[in-house]
């Protein structure tokens, strides 16, 4: 049986892919529709998370890739601590833009460091906790950096890599997701709005 009544989305995909703005349209219309919602995010949504999001953005020359993987995993333990499992507790609807299976496909697929590690010290800041349904934006990487070049933000130290990197990170969401099906894949090349409702039904129809 389920130890908590709420309800945890995640929404996943590389850089550029749509998340954010697909996290923000679906808060607001679940809101709209009066569900207690909960927009959050990793890394950097807790007090601590916002440090370790600077030195993982701005900082990047002083982290090697394990301290790379185990800041996200601290932000990602602070995170369920602070807000994921106070929410639960509270019966919301909590969507996070990003979470536990971005490190698998940064970190493991990406930066080639051990999975089945990986996947341990995820479930262990998780206290076991996983998504009940997973919005995967699916992108190639060229049309989702062109995004990002757009996009007029600082690029993050991510957003500085190669496109084999990417190719890598790609690939290794297809892995993870493979034969999920907590796992709602939508193609992001689709425009804003028909993106948004393929996932808002999915959602309505998973609560
Ligand atoms: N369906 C879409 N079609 C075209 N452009 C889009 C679409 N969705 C988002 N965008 C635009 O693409 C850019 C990247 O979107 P967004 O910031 O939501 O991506 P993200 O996945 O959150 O990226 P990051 O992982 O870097 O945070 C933004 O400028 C956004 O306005
Ligand atoms: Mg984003």
């Amino acid at each position: 049986m389920r130890e908590y009544s709420g309800f945890l989305i995640s929404i996943e995909g590389i850089d550029g892919s749509g998340k954010s703005t697909l996290a923000q349209s679906l808060a607001k219309a679940l809101m709209e529709d009066n569900h207690p919602v909960i927009l959050t995010k990793e890394p950097g949504q807790t007090r601590l998370g916002k440090k370790i999001r600077n030195i993982l953005q701005q900082e990047k020359n002083l982290v090697c890739d394990k301290a790379e993987f185990l800041l996200f995993a601290a932000d990602r333990a602070q995170h369920f601590e602070e807000v994921i499992i106070p929410g639960l507790k509270k019966s919301k609807i909590i969507i996070s833009d990003r979470m536990a299976d971005s490190s698998l496909a940064y970190q493991g697929y990406g930066r080639e460091l051990n999975i089945e590690l990986i996947k341990k010290i995820n479930s262990w800041c998780m206290n076991s906790i996983t998504p009940d349904l997973t919005l995967y934006v699916d992108i190639d990487e060229k049309t989702a950096l062109e995004r990002i070049f757009r996009r007029k933000q600082l690029l993050t130290a991510f957003e500085k890599e190669s496109i084999t990197f990417w190719k890598r990170v790609k690939a290794g969401f297809e892995e993870i997701f493979k034969g999920k099906n907590n796992v709602i894949k939508i193609n992001g090349l689709q425009s804003q709005e028909e993106v948004f409702n393929e996932a808002y039904s999915s959602i309505i129809k998973a609560l």
